[in-house]
């Protein structure tokens, strides 16, 4: 597995991969989530690309990019074992040199949910992730459904953007308890650890009963938020029932449905989704 820090050491070792090749792109702290990515990429794929580079412009001015946990000698373990050709770290500098003013924005999915509640969130990720596209000259690029609106808007970005590369959505990894996985996890406490899992049990709570029958958007989204209630070191920053693909907000009748939600356990602000009716 090569290491490589600057664009013309990736260009050197990019220019040996056989085709077709599998981007991963990570902000590190890698879990078992990412390393499913991985091992997705590693079947599809001849060649497997991981990028680690926390991203500044995708986190507020109150966020926690200073806290964002790193560990690289053990992110770099965890891609060898799973046999990843390349591994790229870039510095700040290098994907915004000095006098920096390109950006790109998915104008009105990025506005709403996540968006609406993280302003300027998601053209941090489009800017940064159609520089990963473009350096790495990916095939395919592999994201989790946890970030599901992420997905969305990335899978826009490359079809507007005529990338020609496929953009790949895997299923949310979770704990036994049902926790979805994310490098965020590690700042909960234990009671902290023990009360998240009320997201998992939100959205199974709708899911079932949607399986039963239940169709009203409004009965659905109540019912994420009562057993959200019932957790008092958890704070809901939204709850949606959403539409798939447009994540436009439902009412009425569902058939398909993205059920997700923004969760504070103490300052750590969770997400998490499940899709039915697909
Ligand atoms: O999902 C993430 O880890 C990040 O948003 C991504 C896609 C690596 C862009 O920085």
């Amino acid at each position: 597995m090569k290491v490589v820090t600057t664009i013309a050491e990736l260009n050197t070792f990019r220019a040996t991969l056989p085709n077709p090749v599998g981007l991963v792109p990570t902000m590190g702290y890698l879990h078992e989530g990412h390393l499913s990515l991985v091992r997705r990429a590693r079947t599809d794929c001849a060649s497997v690309v991981v990028t680690i580079f926390v991203n500044p412009t995708q986190f507020g001015e109150n966020e926690d990019l200073d806290a964002y946990p790193r560990d690289l000698d053990r992110d770099f373990d965890l891609l060898s074992a799973e046999g990843v050709d390349l591994v790229w770290t870039p510095m700040d500098e290098e994907i915004y040199p000095v006098g920096y003013q390109t950006w790109v924005t998915v104008e009105e999915l990025s506005q709403i949910l996540e968006g609406h509640h993280r302003p300027g969130h998601f053209r941090g990720v489009t800017t940064v992730v159609a520089k990963l596209f473009n350096a790495t000259q990916s095939d395919k690029a592999y994201f989790g459904q946890k970030d599901a609106q992420q997905a969305v808007v990335i899978q826009r970005m490359a079809h507007d953007l005529n990338f020609p590369l496929e953009v790949i959505v895997c299923p949310t990894l979770r704990e036994p308890d049902g926790l979805a996985m994310s490098s965020r996890n590690t700042y909960l406490d234990p009671k902290q650890r023990e009360a998240a899992t009320v997201l998992y049990r939100s959205l199974t709570a709708a899911v079932q009963a949607f399986e039963v029958g239940e169709r009203d958007a409004e009965v659905l989204r109540n019912r994420m938020s009562e057993v959200l209630s019932t957790e008092p070191l958890a704070q809901p920053q939204y709850v949606s029932v959403a539409d798939p693909d447009t994540l436009e907000e439902l009412n009425g009748p569902v058939e398909r449905a993205l059920f997700s939600m923004a969760v504070y356990v103490g300052k750590t602000r969770l997400i998490d989704n499940m899709i039915v009716g697909d």
